[in-house]
């Protein structure tokens, strides 16, 4: 039953992923998973200090651990970090039972939302513009080929984005 299937937001940072699944859990009545917190909480670190301290690759495994035992659970919101879609078993499993929502943004859009943010290691670095390019170009077509569905949501504001996301749920 729809109802029962999570819902997984994805797509790139700043997209308003954390924003938007909050809005969309309260609308509606489910409860909100965040994997970068569930990340944080078990491993007892930040997301900078587990990239800078541990790696990359130490980072992905435990977000895939995360999503797997995540996806056990059923009727959440699910806010996935933007990276979450490079590993094929993380997409196999929120889709298996979930329906995967891209909320796509442009680069410029992202660019002016996280510049002031320093919380993401990936664009902690000399010429973030430059980054998110060059990352959006490996990223783009791997989110449109999750995407069950997805939202453009240059020029939306989050509830907008919400009432589109509960319309094709058909609980507009
Ligand atoms: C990442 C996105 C981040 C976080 C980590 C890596 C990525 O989450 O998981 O910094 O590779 O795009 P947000 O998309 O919530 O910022």
């Amino acid at each position: 039953m729809m109802n029962e299937k999570n819902i997984a937001l994805i797509g790139f940072m700043g997209a308003g992923k954390t924003v938007v699944s909050d809005l969309l859990a309260q609308r509606l009545g489910r409860r909100r998973r965040a994997i970068d917190d569930l990340i944080i909480e078990a491993d007892g670190r930040q997301i900078g200090d587990i990239f800078s301290q541990s790696g990359e690759p130490y980072f992905r495994e435990l977000e895939s651990r995360v999503i797997a035992e995540v996806v056990q659970d059923k009727g959440l919101v699910i806010d996935c970090g933007g990276g979450v879609v490079l590993k094929e078993e993380n997409v196999r499993r929120l889709k298996n039972g979930g329906l995967i929502v891209y909320l796509k943004a442009d680069p410029d859009v992202i660019y002016e939302r996280v510049k002031d943010q320093t919380h993401r290691p990936l664009l902690n670095v000399g010429d973030p513009k430059k980054k998110i390019t060059e990352l959006m170009s490996v990223r783009e077509g791997i989110y449109e080929k999750a995407a069950d569905r997805c939202v453009v949501t240059d020029g939306k504001t989050p509830e907008e984005i919400v009432e589109e996301i509960a319309g094709f749920l058909g609980m507009a």
